[in-house]
């Protein structure tokens, strides 16, 4: 038997008891190193624990596919909950297995993001940029979602289009800069934040730590941002056509931000572990009168 379970994003205390319990009767435990050490403190020591990473993977599922038709009982940990940016690792283990596998949720970033931001899902739309392939409709779509007024959280994708990236493609491709937007690092571990609006986000100096950036745990501000006044004076476009005409670099101009020039070697302040909330442009109002009222 195999079962893919989720094991929340980081803290062994956000495991579901029903995972535990997996884990606890479990003949071979598997996943990725750092997912694997969630839950390190509950394999039994009888387990055989199979880690692997992005380059191994397919070699070491084969493994733990072979032990699972051989009759060991077998799971696989994923990273938060399976069902938000991890069916790309659960069609690997089900290529491997010959099969499809039961899965179990687990809790995400997502939710812990939702939590600590005061977010309601109802309101918002979830998109992640973690995935191999062509991630075009991905942009696409998350546009669209902040054209009808919904939040987005959004998980980037590490190696090319973190934060800064998705900020300064939303520009360009003419979302309101003064959308507020969230960067939260390490959520339920060493966790910090980021707060300001979307075209600050899309000026960050990508040389700079988050700590270089001006912030520490648990503090949310904005970086270096001058006021911004694109919306109330003259639309959205403001930012747009800088950003266009001069990727990485923006002139100090008044009401604007005035930041030194945007390198985009590296991945910018924020680590492989962060995951963006950005807020509609105007809250949706509460619809509790309109219900009394039926
Ligand atoms: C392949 S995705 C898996 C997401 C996971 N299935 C979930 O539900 O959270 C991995 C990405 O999720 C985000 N992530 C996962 N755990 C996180 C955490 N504790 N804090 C912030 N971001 C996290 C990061 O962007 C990370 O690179």
């Amino acid at each position: 038997m195999i079962t893919c379970i989720g094991v929340g994003p980081g803290d062994i205390g956000f495991l579901t008891q029903k995972a535990a319990s997996l884990i606890g009767a479990a003949d071979v435990v598997a996943g990725f190193d750092a997912v694997v050490n969630v839950v390190g403190s509950i394999i039994p020591g009888r387990a055989s624990v199979i880690t692997m990473g992005y380059k191994d993977q397919t070699e070491r599922l084969a493994e733990v596919a072979r032990l699972h038709h051989q009759g060991a009982m077998c799971v696989v940990v994923f990273m938060g909950d399976i069902h938000f940016s991890g069916f790309q690792y659960l069609e690997r283990v089900e290529r491997a297995c010959g099969h499809s596998v039961e899965t179990l949720p687990g809790i995400s970033s997502a939710q812990i993001l939702a939590s600590r931001g005061h977010v309601c899902f109802d309101e918002t739309t979830f998109i992640t940029f973690h995935r191999r392939g062509d991630i075009e409709p991905f942009k696409q779509h998350l546009l669209h979602v902040l054209q009808d007024g919904r939040n987005a959280i959004v998980i980037p994708r590490p190696w090319d289009f973190m934060p800064t990236d998705i900020a300064a493609y939303l520009i360009a491709e003419g979302a309101a800069p003064g959308h507020r937007a969230e960067v939260w690092e390490n959520l339920t571990g060493s966790e910090a934040h980021w707060t300001g609006e979307l075209c600050e986000l899309a000026v960050l100096n990508k040389s700079q730590t988050l700590q270089q950036a001006g912030l520490s745990a648990g503090i949310a501000r904005g970086i270096q941002a001058k006021p911004h006044t694109c919306e109330t004076n003259s639309g959205a476009p403001c930012c747009t056509e800088v950003l266009k005409a001069a990727p990485g670099f923006l002139p100090d101009m008044p009401g604007h931000v005035a930041p030194a020039a945007v390198e985009h070697a590296a991945r910018g302040p924020f680590s492989d572990m962060s995951i963006l909330l950005i807020r509609a442009l105007h809250q949706w109002p509460s619809q509790l009168e309109a219900a009394d009222q039926k």
